[in-house]
């Protein structure tokens, strides 16, 4: 056995004895199915992979996670019924498009496509992010638009790109019928079927969905070879000379082994690479002339503004092109990568970051610069952010990283060798 961490709060033991009877060894996610013009993407079904995971975990944060979901808070019946709704199409407008759509289990909670397809065969202008540990964002979205996860619940619902409801009453009115709908709500809430618990079960079932117990957790944990040399190098560089922690721990001056983020946002070049410096501005600029209040969750899902990020939630000019920064745990698994999904593996992931950014970018978080990382240390960091995958995708982290590889060792779009061993590039001023 391997040592598990006691913690306070209990989840399933039924469902976490199953899981663990089939942790490991779940095969490849095949890739996106291709659709036709106007098709949604099929509806996942929900296997082992979906159900909420044991609380005994290496490196889980105990503490952390009991004030977040206090002991004895998560009830069976809620998060039953929470996992049902995340796999619900009725709950779209036109009955084919549910959460796991874009957050299949089998693919650690993402959709493997650039940028999301909803209703209609509609395209959004962001990459899903992984459902696993949101509980622990301290905001929501790429942008942070909202705080909880029941507020992020209510609006992929009614987005016209993504489940197309024309009210979240309605949504919740095209399964207040069903007698077994009808059973859990009353077992779970006791009331009749309506949207606020609608909500606050999906969120529940989401609060469930914690993932650690990776072999680097186990490196942590004390089993010196639980990670391979190249793992423990490209953790001791992820500290020092490639400059991660800066963004991707909680603290510059000690070590973070859980979350692997700031929860702030920067600007670290992507959107620039598509959107360049002028239509940034002009759309900024257009949003600080505009009256009315911007529909944010609109704009981000739906328009070209989407690539202002922060911006669009703060207006600050500080903000623009400002992402969050994502945590780094199941990343091999859950590419493509960024916001907008424009980056296929972890080496043009490095590449990027190597080159200190993409092209001459004004608002450029000042951390960014070239790095000058050789071609062997960037294969450690990479062994060290593949060491993060928790043990349920083990199969798929191991092909996922062998298609990676491969790829890699055929196309490096990002790669600017001369660039990334070069001084820092001078950044011009912003253009107002
Ligand atoms: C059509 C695809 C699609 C559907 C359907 C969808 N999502 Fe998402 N989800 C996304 C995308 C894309 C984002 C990122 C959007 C952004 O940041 O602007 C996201 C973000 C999230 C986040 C924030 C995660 C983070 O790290 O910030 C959560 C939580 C989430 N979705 C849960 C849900 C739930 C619950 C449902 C069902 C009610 C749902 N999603 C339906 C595509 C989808
Ligand atoms: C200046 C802050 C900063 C630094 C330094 C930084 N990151 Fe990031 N990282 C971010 C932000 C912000 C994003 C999201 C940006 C976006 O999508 O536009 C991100 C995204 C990522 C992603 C994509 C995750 C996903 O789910 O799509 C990976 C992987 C990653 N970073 C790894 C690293 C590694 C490895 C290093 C060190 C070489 C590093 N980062 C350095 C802030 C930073």
């Amino acid at each position: 056995m391997r040592p598990i961490l006691p913690v306070a709060f209990a989840l399933l033991a039924p469902v976490v004895a199953a899981l663990a009877a089939q942790a490991v060894g779940q095969g490849a996610a095949p890739a996106p199915a291709v659709l036709a013009p106007g098709q949604a993407p099929p509806l996942p079904a929900a296997g082992p992979l979906a159900a909420p995971r044991a609380s005994a975990q290496t490196g889980l944060p105990a503490v952390l996670t009991a004030q977040l979901v206090p002991p004895g808070s998560q009830v069976p019946a809620v998060l039953a019924l929470g996992e049902k709704l995340f796999f619900e199409p009725r709950l779209s407008g036109d009955g084919t498009v549910a959460c796991a759509t874009c957050h299949d289990p089998a693919r650690a909670f993402t959709d493997g496509r650039p940028t999301s397809i909803g209703i209609h065969g509609r395209a959004g202008q962001r990459n899903a992010p992984t459902i696993l540990n949101a509980l622990y964002n301290k905001t929501q979205f790429w942008d942070g638009r909202v705080d909880t996860l029941e507020q992020q619940a209510a609006l992929p619902v009614t987005n016209p790109d993504e489940m197309g409801a024309a009210r979240l009453e309605e949504a919740s009115s095209g399964i207040a019928g069903d007698k077994d709908y009808q059973d859990r709500f009353m077992q779970a809430f006791g009331h009749a079927v309506n949207p606020q618990d609608m909500l606050s079960a999906m969120a529940a079932y989401e609060r469930s969905l914690v993932s650690f117990d990776a072999p680097f957790d186990h490196f942590v944990a004390g089993e010196a070879n639980a990670i391979s040399d190249s793992a423990k190098h490209g953790w001791e560089l992820f500290n020092t000379k490639a400059r991660c922690n800066l963004c991707h721990a909680l603290l510059d001056n000690q070590r973070d082994v859980t979350l692997f983020t700031d929860n702030d946002f920067h600007d670290i070049g992507i959107g620039i690479l598509k959107a360049g410096v002028n239509m940034l501005a002009s759309h900024a600029q257009g949003i600080l002339r505009q009256q009315a209040p911007l529909d944010v969750d609109a704009a981000a899902i739906s328009s070209e503004r989407s690539v202002l990020g922060r911006f669009l939630v703060t207006r600050k000019t500080s903000d623009i092109a400002a992402f969050r920064t994502p945590g780094l745990r199941n990343a091999l698994v859950t590419g493509p990568y960024f916001h907008d999904g424009s980056m296929q593996t972890l080496w043009d992931v490095l590449d990027h970051y190597n080159k200190g950014d993409g092209i001459t970018d004004p608002w450029l978080d000042q951390d960014m610069q070239p790095l000058a990382l050789t071609e062997a240390e960037i294969d450690d960091v990479i062994a060290f952010l593949a060491s993060l995958t928790s043990p349920q995708y083990k199969s798929l982290g191991d092909e996922e990283y062998a298609r990676q590889l491969a790829l890699s060792r055929t196309s490096r779009p990002q790669r600017d060798t001369a660039r990334a061993f070069a001084p820092k590039h001078p950044q011009p001023p912003p253009p107002f």
